[in-house]
């Protein structure tokens, strides 16, 4: 009989004998899944463990504060936080294409990633957030990814010789979430949303900038509060704000203002192939924009992206 009680349990034991005294990484983004993951090999070895949070700079407000707290705070767990905003936007300076950004994140990401990982006196074991539609995923077509080219973090590095522990590949998103609140995660990562490998790189549209970036966090961060307060958050897939590279012509007071329009981004999914715009009452969708142009002074303009996937997709690069 499955229940997530003893699926815990028989995944603690089976990860202990199999680990024995070695030391384990893990490559933590944040999302559900390697969080669930990490969490669990954590009950499993304790201070065998050691995560690795590579922040680039390109992810929500708040968003590594609140991992790294989770993670060091209340599970206790050996975390090394990589502070590495500069080196990505410096990566990054210039670039405006889209699939050229995703390899600079990507491949920059790896690299600090292995970097950080040979600091970890030999490891032998690589913890990956492996879920069950993953594994269908790439036992499927791969020509699949290459309408965008899909990384995820945490990719494993193809010339380090890690044997891997992969504890959720037999479990649904939702047995993952329960597994890991039962595991004492807290809502906010168990209930995540979907969140790209190159995160807010690929919703600063064309070039990423450092005040690009922090415009589109507090727009994003007010978005995502209401939708909350809304109680709209479980029931919306995804939902996000980008910043597209242009401005326009706007009025406060006497005078007139050229600055960025926010898009908002909501849709409905089952597992991201298609996608239907979600129908946000326009109250919600009012407080919003006028909380965003009164609160973010580079913003003088709200609107709502009503495209279904296809013909759109999901993020807007
Ligand atoms: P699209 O935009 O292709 O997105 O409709 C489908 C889902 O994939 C996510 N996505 C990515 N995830 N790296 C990732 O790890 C990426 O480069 C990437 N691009 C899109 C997107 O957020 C949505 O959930």
């Amino acid at each position: 009989d499955w229940t997530t009680t003893n699926y815990i349990e028989e995944t603690v034991a089976e990860i202990k004998e199999r680990v024995g005294d070695a030391q384990v990484i893990c490559g933590l983004s944040g999302g559900v899944d390697s969080s669930v993951a990490a969490a669990l090999v954590h009950k499993a070895i304790g201070d065998q463990l050691t995560c690795i949070f590579v922040d680039h700079g390109l992810l929500r407000k708040d968003e590594g504060q609140e991992v790294e707290e989770t993670f060091t705070k209340e599970f206790d767990m050996n975390l090394v936080y990589v502070n590495a905003q500069e080196r990505f936007l410096s990566k990054l300076a210039g670039v405006a294409d889209p699939e050229e950004k995703r390899k600079i994140i990507g491949n920059e990401f790896i690299r600090l990633f292995e970097e950080e990982a040979t600091k970890v006196g030999n490891a032998k074991y690589l913890v990956q957030g492996t879920i069950y539609s993953d594994v269908i995923e790439s036992g499927g077509s791969e020509g699949a990814s290459t309408i965008k080219s899909h990384h995820n973090v945490g990719g494993l590095p193809e010339d380090m010789e890690f044997k891997l522990i992969e504890p959720l590949r037999e479990l649904f998103k939702d047995e993952v979430r329960e597994v890991g609140s039962e595991l004492g995660l807290p809502d906010e990562i168990v209930w995540r949303q979907p969140f790209p490998g190159p995160g807010l790189g690929i919703r600063v549209l064309g070039e990423v900038t450092e005040d690009k970036l922090e415009i589109l966090k507090e727009a994003d961060y007010i978005y995502r509060d209401e939708i909350k307060k809304a109680g709209l958050g479980r029931e919306i897939w995804q939902y996000f704000a980008v910043l597209p590279p242009m401005r326009s012509v706007g009025v406060m007071g006497d005078g007139r203002t050229y600055c960025y329009t926010i898009g908002l981004r909501a849709v409905k999914s089952k597992d991201a192939m298609t996608a239907d715009w979600a129908r946000i009452p326009y109250e919600v969708l009012e407080k919003i924009s006028t909380r965003i142009t009164n609160e973010v002074p580079q913003v003088n303009r709200v609107v709502y992206d009503i495209t279904s996937k296809p013909p759109a997709t999901i993020e807007w690069e």
